[in-house]
């Protein structure tokens, strides 16, 4: 059911913890299974130096946030824009429909840490959207064209 990558990262996940100095964290949940993530970045010069991650979710979550960190990281601001939840996926070789809204929730968390980061800078980056908290009443938006 689970790809090997997914079972690697959900066993061993990569970057879990927290950034003392984070320019940027982003929350969001999902309050119908009521799993929150949360990320943590580190930007210099406008490029993510370090991205970790704290998720109290399924294993698809844990798994979808280490590989959604690990892409992260030393990507410009906006290259990391482009780790979607379907870029995410692909590293991880797919996960089961079921389990999508998932790796939303994985997007969404790091697309809040960088509103968080240009907040904080009083930057706008250009193609990032305002967050949604719980990624729950937006799923099917989210995903609509997966
Ligand atoms: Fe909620 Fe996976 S079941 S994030």
């Amino acid at each position: 059911m689970y790809s090997e990558k997914v079972m690697d990262h959900f066993t061993n996940p990569r970057n879990v913890g927290e950034i003392d100095d984070a320019s940027g964290v982003g929350t969001v949940g999902n309050a119908k299974c009521g799993d929150i993530m949360k990320v943590y970045l580190k930007i210099e010069d406008g490029v993510v130096k370090d991205a970790k991650f704290k998720t109290f979710g399924c294993g698809a979550a844990v798994a979808t946030s280490s590989m959604a960190t690990e892409l992260v990281k030393g990507k410009t601001i906006k290259e990391a824009l482009d780790v979607t939840n379907k870029a995410v996926m692909e590293a991880l070789d797919g996960l089961p429909p079921i389990k999508v809204h998932c790796s939303c929730l994985a997007e969404e968390a790091l697309h809040a840490a960088l509103w968080d980061y240009a907040q904080k800078e009083g930057i706008v980056i250009e193609g990032l959207k305002e967050p949604v908290n719980d990624i729950g009443e937006h799923e099917e938006i989210l995903e609509e064209d997966y």
